[in-house]
């Protein structure tokens, strides 16, 4: 007889993954911070809820605007850089909150979450089985956490998108895959960006890779065409879909921002309307660059000067 075949799919791979423990609850989320009157606001941030117009902009930037995006990419990154360094064991998810918001607003630039659609705070945190969107709030990092530190800055008029997950303490061997392996999905799906290459080269190469090691790609929420708006018409799925033929060109601006999971990528929303998290409460991570397509590939604008981006400096663990 025949040795039978073991089959590994992902929600077998998942029945041995626990179900990250405690969950995530709601805190408390504080007043809202004040940004000084000289920096410039974006067009929502003065509308009745925070309510972007209709997405109106080009998927494609002008030169002006692409020197913006640089110089504000640049800022996202070290904003987001100074945070990881800042952030310890112990600290509140609010005080994150408060330190990306110091740091951008002393740069002269808006924290572009900060009532954009009502968001209450100036950046999202989200821990463990939280895909996205976390509110910052009374909860404190504990050692085995991870968190995803989503930090978007507008300067100059565009914005520069950029998140990391960080682990804190001594994360269990499930989640040091998960990151790593969220980590290198964004750079598969970076790598598959070209001009005359479909947008959904991007997913294809993501959920090629988030399939190689078992993980779930979530596809509720996607990257986005970024520049004057936070969040203008061009849509980037992590997942393949062959509805998205449409060619990228030089010029044009996005996120790419996979969210993966050690089980099921089902989404489910807490009453608060933003913070999403996985269904089966296993824990999840997420990476975000924003690109600009080029001929023979993309560049990254969310990178210091010096070239540098939290994804390399903080492959560690922290505090
Ligand atoms: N930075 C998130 C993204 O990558 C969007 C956050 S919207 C907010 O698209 F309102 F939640 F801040
Ligand atoms: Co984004
Ligand atoms: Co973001």
């Amino acid at each position: 007889m025949a040795k039978r075949k073991r089959r590994t799919t992902a929600a077998a791979a998942a029945r041995s993954i626990p179900v990250s423990h405690p969950p995530v609850q709601p805190g408390l989320v504080s007043s809202r911070r004040a940004v000084p009157a000289g920096v410039e606001r974006p067009p929502y941030a003065t509308l009745p809820g925070g309510e972007p117009p209709p997405p109106s902009s080009s998927p494609v930037r002008t030169p002006d605007e692409l020197g913006a995006m640089r110089r504000t990419g640049a800022l996202a990154a070290e904003v987001l850089i100074a945070a990881c360094e800042h952030v310890r064991a112990g600290m509140t998810t609010d005080a994150v909150d408060r330190f990306v918001h110091d740091t951008t607003v002393a740069a002269g630039a808006y924290p572009s979450p900060l009532g954009y659609r009502g968001f209450p705070k100036s950046v999202c945190t989200s821990v463990n089985e939280v895909i996205c969107h976390g509110i910052p709030d009374s909860r404190r990092l504990v050692p085995g956490d991870i968190v995803n530190i989503d930090v978007t800055v507008y300067r100059e008029g565009v914005h520069g998108d950029t998140s990391v997950t960080l682990m804190i303490g001594e994360p269990d061997a499930h989640s040091r895959r998960l990151v790593a392996e969220t980590r290198a999905s964004l750079y598969q799906g970076i790598g598959a960006v070209a001009a005359g290459a479909a947008v959904s080269d991007i997913g294809r190469a993501i959920q090629k890779h988030a399939f190689q090691h078992s993980l779930g790609v979530v596809r509720e929420f996607i990257g986005h065409g970024v520049g004057t708006e936070f969040h203008s018409g061009l849509q980037v799925p992590h997942y393949y879909d062959r509805r998205h033929s449409a060619a990228l060109s030089e010029g044009m601006t996005f996120t790419i921002e996979p969210m993966l999971t050690l089980g099921s990528p089902q989404v489910a929303m807490w009453d608060d309307g933003w913070t999403a998290v996985t269904v089966d409460g296993r824990r999840t991570a997420q990476f975000e660059h924003t690109l600009v397509c080029t001929a023979a590939g993309a560049e990254i604008l969310t990178r210091t000067a010096a070239g540098e981006c939290a994804h390399d400096l903080f492959t560690e663990p922290v505090g």
